[in-house]
């Protein structure tokens, strides 16, 4: 049986909602990640150093006896956030990061960035306080083909962004695409991406399989195969600017299994194991701890965590629904196996 160690895992793209919610998930976390950056897009949205305060102790008083996690706090930047915020934010010391969700792009962006050139000031006080910027990458705009939304999104927004905002940090979050790895892998050090579990191992082909598949539909789209190989590719290069991010976002069954269901796929019952998975394909596995461990605490400027963990591939089974507070969510691979598991 193979084993691999690793020095303990980072999520640097994670969302953990409220309440009964956030009971009922952060165990899954908080047992594989030492810290994760929580995404700020509850309703009302995370807009302010004070609510990420209050939030981040909500998720601390909701961590299981005995937990070792650290939630990684940001804010959700809107079209009037002002750049005293910053400074704010940054002298608090929790709030690590700012996140641009263009308006109408995703699940609750709606208090998101109409036009990003009215941030201007707050992009100018983040580059002064070396604040990162992550980014939802792609365009609302109804008119975009969706599988063209995220090249669209690089071509008019972010080049010019990153362009204007010398100084600026950068995360393209959950990229989906060639096109997405080659420019981040282009752009200056200060640019840097996180990739998915679900999006190193399935193409779109998997959003199609048998009938219509609501539990896979998530934001970015999956894609076709030659972007899910070039984003294996960008993982195990070893390249720094890539780094872990799961994106587990939960949804209750039914609100996914309807008319109009919501983008999001929960991994976090599987968060590195999946990684693992994907790395084990590859051929890859010593380049699973720079990716899940070292890369991002280096963006961020943490230090890398002490602990370690011990994967063996050894399937287990997930069960083929989850308790999410009063109701309940598909996890991905419900019903079936993880290759690899936690010791
Ligand atoms: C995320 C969510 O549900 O909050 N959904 C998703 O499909 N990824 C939002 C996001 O990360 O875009
Ligand atoms: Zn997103
Ligand atoms: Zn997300």
């Amino acid at each position: 049986m193979r084993t691999i160690t690793i020095a303990r895992p980072d999520d640097w793209h994670l969302h953990l909602r409220d309440g009964e919610h956030l009971r009922a998930v952060l165990p899954d976390t908080a047992r594989r990640f030492a810290r994760a950056i929580v995404m700020p897009n509850l309703k009302p949205p995370v807009a302010t150093t004070r609510l990420a305060l209050e939030y981040r102790s909500r998720i601390l008083a909701a961590l299981p006896a005995g937990a070792r996690f650290e939630p990684l706090m940001t804010l959700y930047l809107t079209d009037n956030t002002p750049p005293g915020e910053i400074a704010a934010a940054r002298a608090g010391g929790m709030v690590h990061a700012v996140k641009y969700y263009p308006a109408g792009s995703t699940t609750h962006s709606d208090a998101g960035v109409t036009d990003i050139a009215r941030c201007r000031g707050v992009l100018e006080a983040m580059e002064k306080h070396g604040m990162p910027l992550l980014v939802h990458g792609e365009v609302a705009d109804p008119a975009v083909d969706p599988f063209d939304k995220e090249r669209v999104f690089i071509e008019t927004v972010l080049a010019p962004l990153v362009e204007r905002h010398a100084g600026l940090k950068v995360v393209m979050e959950h990229i989906t695409t060639r096109e997405a790895a080659e420019f981040v892998k282009a752009a200056p050090p200060r640019v840097a991406a996180t990739l998915t579990a679900h999006h190193l191992l399935l193409s779109r082909n998997a959003l199609f399989a048998g009938g219509i598949r609501p539990h896979l539909y998530c934001l970015p789209v999956l894609k076709r195969e030659i972007h899910r190989q070039a984003l294996i590719q960008a993982a195990v290069s070893g390249n720094p600017k890539f780094f872990l991010g799961t994106d587990s976002a939960p949804h209750a069954r039914h609100t996914k299994e309807t008319d109009c269901g919501c983008a999001g796929i929960y991994t976090a019952h599987a968060g590195i194991e999946l990684y693992a998975e994907a790395f084990a394909a590859a051929g890859a596995l010593d380049r699973l701890e720079g990716f899940a461990s070292r890369h991002g605490a280096r963006f961020y400027g943490l230090p890398v965590n002490g602990e370690t963990v011990t994967l063996e591939e050894a399937p287990w089974p997930v069960p083929a629904e989850i308790p999410f507070g009063a109701d309940r969510l598909v996890p991905l691979r419900a019903g079936s196996t993880v290759a690899w598991k936690l010791r």
